[in-house]
């Protein structure tokens, strides 16, 4: 065993990468490749830690998180609070399983339907499932209460959306990337064009639909922020064709376009509201699907459900997160930043390279003239600068930091989007 000045003369003298055997960037992108399925296509930035707005990679580069885990991270990493929460019942009891009651289901379920306005709350564990449970209460509703013939059920979404990866999530997809090679798909879906009440009311009027889904700003699509009064004409629709409307609010609830929900901008209120990503803090994950009683009710014990949804680790973590969301200003500083982030890049960046700047609080996109640079490797070039967004498509670059971001990490980070855009040559 080593004695203690042993340790202490070590630790005080220069140590070199491979005698303390880290990982380097490139054997860890190696092994990934080598043993990891290849369904994403990374930028090669190599994480290890995280707090707050910031993430470092394993040779100690530190990076702004300008993607936030794709929305989950609304709280920043490894925010003190949601980590005490995990830590703390993780201790306790993590899983049950729905066979039995835990004592933290109820109090979660409570707190989300009374801050978000709803009889009661499904719980699940990713997006995609939450989804899923929502296009299900509807056809199930369809059949029960609107007396849609037995298999006739008919859901709506829209071209361009994004609600994961399962096969009826690709069966709604209009992006080949997404469904092709993973057919048959399922029947009774169908897409109208995103923010066209005109095309909507047309499929609408069909009286075996029995849901339209839509996500209230497309997130994947593009950062697709609608007209204003398409979510207060969706609700009007909805309710006079007697269809559930099914919010998915998996990327833009919890604070992320500047207030709780991005349809509380229109003050609006869907049949069905989805929620991930955020709800479980970043660190666990956590869906729910809201509802009234004379829709959630029309699932009964044993016709739904997951092993580990609703169980009391994950509704602790979402307790938590949203006792943040609440208390700490969150779609507050989100709307602020926001309107920061997009008077900014409106002024300072070369509008040569750069065609648009849209989006609401903290989901913002550039759309990059391609004639200049792909937005590939404008990601790669701010990765060099210190900076981690994704493109979403060839042309689109998703802004989307923690919301805990502050007016000087934002000043700072936006210096390295705009020398990085206006370095462009034209
Ligand atoms: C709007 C929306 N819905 C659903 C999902 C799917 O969520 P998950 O990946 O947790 O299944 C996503 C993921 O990006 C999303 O953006």
């Amino acid at each position: 065993m080593l004695s203690k000045c042993r340790v202490a003369s070590r630790l005080t003298r220069p140590v070199s990468r491979e005698q303390l055997r880290l990982i380097s960037s490139k054997e860890v992108i190696e092994k990934e490749d080598k043993y990891a399925a290849h369904n994403y296509h990374p930028i090669p930035a190599v994480l290890s830690k995280g707090k707050g707005v910031f993430v470092w990679d394993v040779e100690g580069k530190r990076y702004f998180d300008y993607l936030s885990g794709y929305s989950a991270n609304n709280f920043g990493h490894c925010h003190p609070k949601i980590l005490e929460a995990l830590e703390k019942q993780s201790k306790i009891l993590h899983h049950t399983s729905r066979a039995f009651f835990n004592d933290v289901l109820g109090e979660y379920s409570e707190k989300v339907t009374k801050l978000f306005g709803y009889d009661k709350l499904l719980p699940m564990n990713t997006g995609v499932e939450a989804d899923d449970t929502a296009c299900k209460l509807a056809r199930k509703w369809g059949y029960k209460k609107k007396n849609i013939p037995k298999n006739q059920a008919k859901l709506i979404f829209c071209s361009e959306n994004f609600w994961g990866r399962s096969l009826a999530a690709v069966s709604a997809s209009t992006d080949p990337d997404s469904f092709e090679g993973y057919g048959p798909f399922m029947p009774g879906f169908s897409c109208v064009p995103y923010n066209d009440l005109k095309a909507l009311e047309t499929a609408l009027c069909d009286p075996l639909v029995c849901g339209f889904m839509v996500e209230p700003i497309q997130g994947e699509a593009g950062i697709k922020v609608p007209d204003e009064g398409y979510l207060k004409g969706i609700r009007e629709l909805c309710t006079k064709y007697n269809v559930l409307w099914i919010a998915d609010e998996i990327q833009t609830g919890l604070g992320r376009t500047g207030k709780r929900l991005a349809v509380d901008y229109e003050n609006v209120k869907p049949d069905i509201l989805v929620l991930g990503k955020a709800l479980g803090g970043g660190v666990y994950p956590v869906s729910a699907a809201l509802a009234d009683d004379s829709v959630m009710l029309v699932i009964e014990p044993g016709t739904h459900g997951s092993t580990f949804g609703g169980n009391p680790l994950g509704c602790r973590v979402a307790i938590a997160s949203l006792d943040v969301l609440e208390k700490e200003g969150i779609s507050e500083n989100a709307y602020k930043m926001g309107e920061i982030m997009r008077k900014e890049l409106s002024s300072r960046i070369n509008k040569k390279v750069v065609c648009e700047i849209r989006g609401k609080g903290l989901l913002n996109a550039i759309v990059m003239n391609r004639n200049y640079a792909e937005a590939w490797d404008v990601c790669l070039q701010l990765k060099e600068k210190g900076l981690l967004a994704k493109p979403t498509h060839d042309d689109i670059i998703r802004f989307a930091p923690p919301l805990i971001i502050n007016e000087q990490e934002l000043s700072e980070s936006l210096e390295i989007i705009v020398n990085t855009i206006n370095s462009i040559p034209t």
